[in-house]
């Protein structure tokens, strides 16, 4: 939910601040624009364009002046529509301070009502230009120290903010501030670096540091202070980046999605690595699972359908009632929540704000918080008691793919712990399910390995109106994983059920030719014979019926094979022929595959 990029150094600004947008892309791609800092006292160069980043990349000249110090910035837009206008950086009046925002100013109405006041002059509709007005004459009133004017402002502020600013008469410096929107610093030699993330700088430096919340940093080439709002200096958290330039860029595949799909044997197998036999030892020793007698999931879209799979596996192998929530809906209800509640907040980015929000809900009303997470020192883990991280790497397709996955292992993995720390399973089931896990990459491999028919299967229903996903047990979430990865990518009605529950309405929607894809469970079970008779229900209404199964299906017009696995395994090999066919109809539709209209992939606002 918009990219930022900050970058003050050695090097023409210019470049590194136009890569960091290119690979902050992902987070908004509703305009761009970026601001460069000349020589002291010298108007600001500015530019900014609706729409993609390649609209802003056609519209520069070759006559950009040179300069060592820029901020960037890629949209997702909340207030005030994808304009030029509206996009960012955003100016004061006199010209010389420029600054972008991600997040929401929840009292930007007040704030402008009393700059207009004052005579400041607005030209855009977004919440974030009262912040440069605001900023403009913090600054003044300090003498010009634009890191003292900040964290005056932050104070006045509602909402949620990443910040970044420069100044035409400071060229060299960047000042920075957060409150619940990510914010990391990248350090380099004689040069710095400010980004949503750190897939900004990382063909720069594996050097980061991490920026807590209501904190201003303020970089020169050669400096980085960190401060609270009230100037306190705080100590610099740095760490390595553990991962290189290589995994951010797509690597020959066409599209970052289809690089993703095909890296999940590998994520699968790095997430898995060292934990089958139990979780790590920081996890353990920070939460008291005898004290658990309740957990809740909270998550948003995928990862909240890992966290229904998770119910499944958590409440038969540990014997504890879960619930799973919607972040979004959990803090609204006033939840029954305390101390023998452990939460499990799933998040890929880790600053998904209404899994964020959920989160401190639950944490204030004295819940454990054990988060599962694919990103390093973002806010979700900063804020947990524990954390189990996902080893999937940088995820940049907005649609999300190798990180359900590892979000489905790290359920396996919760399962498994708090059922034998509860004597609820036996340490043989474990040593058991840990070999059933360990062979899911394989089989993972071998999926990819036959879904080369689905791309003509796919387009034989590209100008369905809509399309139906069934599924029973683990295989229902599954379905409505299978149609969430439609209807964003393929911009097509699409609807998951449980295969009984067709019977009690959804039935009326099969016509004649509607495609249902029946995600068949383990070939034999008796929920097997259940679903083989929903297919029937469908197949007599005229619904042509794709089934993925590790079994005949004899009822279906394609049955697309996977290998079996233990039942409670079988998503992590159903989801992808799935992921395959939403690819291949967002293609054959002409969308595009790695950014989907409307959407963005860090939902840093409520
Ligand atoms: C769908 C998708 C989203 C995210 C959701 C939560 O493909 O990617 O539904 O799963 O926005 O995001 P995280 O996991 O970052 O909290």
């Amino acid at each position: 939910m918009c990219g930022i990029v900050g970058y003050t150094g050695k090097s023409s600004a210019l470049s590194p601040v136009l890569e960091g947008l290119r690979r902050l892309e992902y987070r908004g791609y509703d305009s761009a624009g970026i601001a460069l800092t000349l020589k002291p006292g010298a108007p600001l160069w500015v530019e900014k364009r609706a729409g993609k980043l390649e609209n802003l990349e056609g519209s520069l000249t070759p006559d950009v002046p040179k300069s060592h110090s820029g901020i960037g910035h890629t949209r997702w837009a909340t207030h005030g529509g994808p304009t030029d206008t509206n996009a960012h950086p955003h100016l004061d009046n006199e010209g010389k301070l420029a600054l972008i925002h991600n997040g929401i100013i929840e009292n930007y109405v007040e704030l402008r009502a009393a700059l207009e006041a004052k005579g400041h002059t607005f030209k855009s509709e977004t919440d974030t230009e009262s912040v440069v007005h605001l900023l403009s004459d913090a600054r003044k009133a300090h003498n010009g120290d634009l890191a003292a004017a900040m964290r005056d402002i932050c104070q006045e502020l509602r909402g949620s903010f990443t910040l970044l600013a420069i100044h035409s008469d400071d060229p060299e410096r960047i000042v920075g501030a957060r409150r619940n929107s990510p914010l990391v610093v990248g350090v380099g030699d004689g040069e710095n670096f400010l980004a949503s993330d750190v897939a900004a700088f990382i063909a720069h430096t594996k050097r980061a540091l991490e920026l807590g919340q209501d904190e201003v940093v303020d970089i020169t080439p050669s400096s980085i202070t960190i401060t609270d709002l009230l100037g306190n200096i705080l100590p610099h958290n740095e760490y390595e980046i553990s991962w290189d330039a290589s995994a951010a860029e797509r690597g020959g595949y066409t599209h970052f999605m289809l690089k993703e799909i095909y890296e999940q044997p590998k994520a699968i197998l790095d997430t898995l690595i060292g934990r089958t036999a139990g979780l790590d030892a920081s996890i353990t020793s920070a939460l008291n699972f005898e004290a658990v007698s309740k957990v809740v999931i909270i998550a948003c879209g995928t990862a909240y359908h890992a966290g229904l799979v998770g119910k499944y596996a958590i409440e038969k192998w540990a014997g504890i009632p879960v619930d799973v929530e919607y972040a979004s809906e959990y803090r609204y209800r006033d939840p029954s929540v305390d101390g023998s509640t452990l939460v499990i907040p799933i998040s890929q980015s880790g600053e998904t704000m209404d899994t964020l929000m959920a989160m401190r809900y639950a944490k204030t009303h004295g819940a454990q918080v054990f988060s599962v997470c694919n990103t390093n020192g973002s806010t979700i883990p900063r804020e947990s008691d524990a954390v189990l991280y996902t080893h999937a790497g940088p995820e940049i397709a907005v649609a999300s793919t190798k990180a359900f996955a590892t979000q489905l292992i790290a359920m396996y993995l919760v399962g498994l712990h708090l059922g034998l720390a509860r004597g609820v399973i036996t340490p043989e089931f474990v040593t058991q399910m840990g070999d059933e896990l360990s062979e899911l990459p394989a089989k993972v491999e071998q999926v990819l390995e036959t879904v080369e028919p689905l791309r003509e299967l796919t387009r034989k229903f590209k100008d369905s109106s809509s399309m139906l996903f069934l599924g029973r047990h683990v295989g229902f979430p599954t379905a409505l994983e299978g149609a969430l990865k439609l209807k964003e990518l393929a911009y097509m009605h699409a609807e998951g059920f449980p295969g009984g529950e067709l019977k009690h309405g959804p039935i009326a929607l099969i016509d004649q030719g509607t495609p249902v894809i029946a995600i068949m469970p383990a070939a034999g079970s008796l929920l097997a014979e259940k679903m083989a008779s929903n297919v029937q229900e469908v197949k007599a209404r005229g619904a042509v019926v794709i089934a993925i199964s590790d079994g005949p299906v004899p009822a279906a017009d394609h049955v697309i094979r996977i290998p079996s696995a233990h039942e409670f395994l079988q998503p992590v090999l159903s989801v992808v022929p799935l992921q395959v066919i939403a690819y291949e109809m967002a293609l054959a539709r002409g969308n595009d595959v790695d950014q989907p209209r409307n959407l963005a992939k860090s939902v840093t606002v409520e």
